[in-house]
This record gives C-alpha cells, structure tokens and sequence, in this order.
C-alpha cells in the first residue's frame, strides 16, 4: 500500500469519529471518501445523502439507504475530500467531476468535514490543479472564451459528462489568491453551472494526514 493510500484510509478513520447514531450522513466522492464508505458498516446511519451516483451506488451496495436531499432537511454533517486545501479551509474539488452536487450537499450541511493527504496542502490554490468548472454542453466554447478572457487556460475534459449531463473544463492558471472572489466571478458567467472552487462554504473541519499521523485544523 502506497503511503498517500495509508494517509488517506487514516484521514477516513479520524473521520468516523465525527458520525453519530442514526444520523443522516451526506457523503462525498472520490478515493478518500471510498475508504470512509468502507468503515461505514462500523456506525449505525439512519440513511445517507450522496454527492455522486458512484457513491450512491457504493452506498447502496452496503445496504445504507439512500435519501434525497429534498427530504433529509438540513444534514448535521458532510465528509468529502479535495484536491486541494489552503490553510483557510479553502478548497478545490471536482477532480472526479462530481463538484455541483458536492457543492450542493456540502451546502446544505451544518458542519463539512474534509479528509486530505499530506499531498493536497498548497500555499495557494490553483497553481498546480486546474479549477474544474461544470457547464451547460451548448455553452462549452462561450464559457471557454470568458475564462481566457480571464486569464485562464481551459481544458475541455473529453468524454466526461457529469450526473447532471453536463461538460467540464479543467481551467488552468486562473488566479486564485482571492478565492472567495474568484469563486463568485466565475458563477457569474452565463453557462456556468458550478465551479470547484470552495471558498464561501469552505471545510470547518480539516483532517490532514501525513506519515506523522492526522492532524485536525478548525475552521
Ligand atoms: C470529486 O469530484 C472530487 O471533488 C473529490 O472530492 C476530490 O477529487 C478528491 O478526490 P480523492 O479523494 O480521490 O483525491
């Protein structure tokens, strides 16, 4: 087992502490989460809200139901991971393309607890991870042309569509040293569904694992 894949099954396990009995935990995407999903069985969950058909089917397959969001309220709790995190909790996420409903649940959930490696910590976000921004499929090249404008350099992610069936460019060299700014500045633009930049609903929790061991950093 590589170390990132220790680093990362050990940020799931500080995770669990965070879930409570007959709880309706709303459950991220990607890798790290998978190793969260895997300890699942251990905790007794009412039910879950997932951020991705993936997951749902994850979920599903371990006989945790499955809730949708419109009828779970608001979740005492939201864990995902990221692909990046800067030392205000700010991150990036969409890696795996599943931002918009990462971004919804995350939203609708009291408390956001982010696992990482010790690999995701960056300075300033963006410079080595491009922000993935979902957009509308007819709006792929508008939208492309107002993020050059801005100074970045998309990339369309070919052969990927998102749950919602909708495309993704991978947008590099944009600057993310206001993040909060940047994140509104882009869902202004027409086509835009989401962009995976997570600065006004940052993580309030961060476990942050390195071959140390799992550091926790509050908001
Ligand atoms: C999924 O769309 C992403 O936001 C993931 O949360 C992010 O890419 C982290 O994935 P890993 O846990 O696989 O690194």
């Amino acid at each position: 087992m590589s170390d990132q894949n220790a680093q990362k099954q050990a940020a799931a396990k500080a995770a669990l502490r965070y879930i409570e009995d007959e709880m309706i935990l709303g459950v991220g995407t990607g890798s790290t989460v998978n190793c969260l999903i895997e300890l699942l069985p251990q905790v007794n969950l009412k039910g879950a809200v997932a951020s991705s058909k993936v997951t749902e089917d994850k979920l599903r397959a371990l006989g945790i139901d499955i809730i949708d969001l419109n009828f779970a309220g608001t979740l005492d709790l939201y864990i995902d991971g990221a692909d990046e995190v800067n030392a205000d909790l700010q991150l990036i996420k969409g890696g795996g393309g599943a931002l918009t409903r990462e971004k919804i649940v995350a939203a609708a959930s009291n408390k956001f607890v982010c696992m990482v490696d010790a690999s995701k910590s960056v300075e300033v976000l963006g410079r080595a991870f491009p922000v993935p921004i979902e957009v509308l499929p007819q709006a792929r090249s508008y939208v492309a042309r107002q993020l050059v404008e801005l100074g970045g350099e998309p990339v369309y992610r070919e052969g990927f569509v998102t749950d919602y069936g909708n495309l993704i460019l991978d947008t590099y060299d944009l600057d993310v040293s206001n993040p909060i700014a940047l994140e509104q500045t882009l869902n202004n633009i027409v086509g835009v569904v989401c962009n995976g930049i997570f600065a006004a609903n940052q993580a309030d929790v961060l476990l942050k694992a390195s071959s140390a061991g799992v550091e926790t950093i509050l908001r």
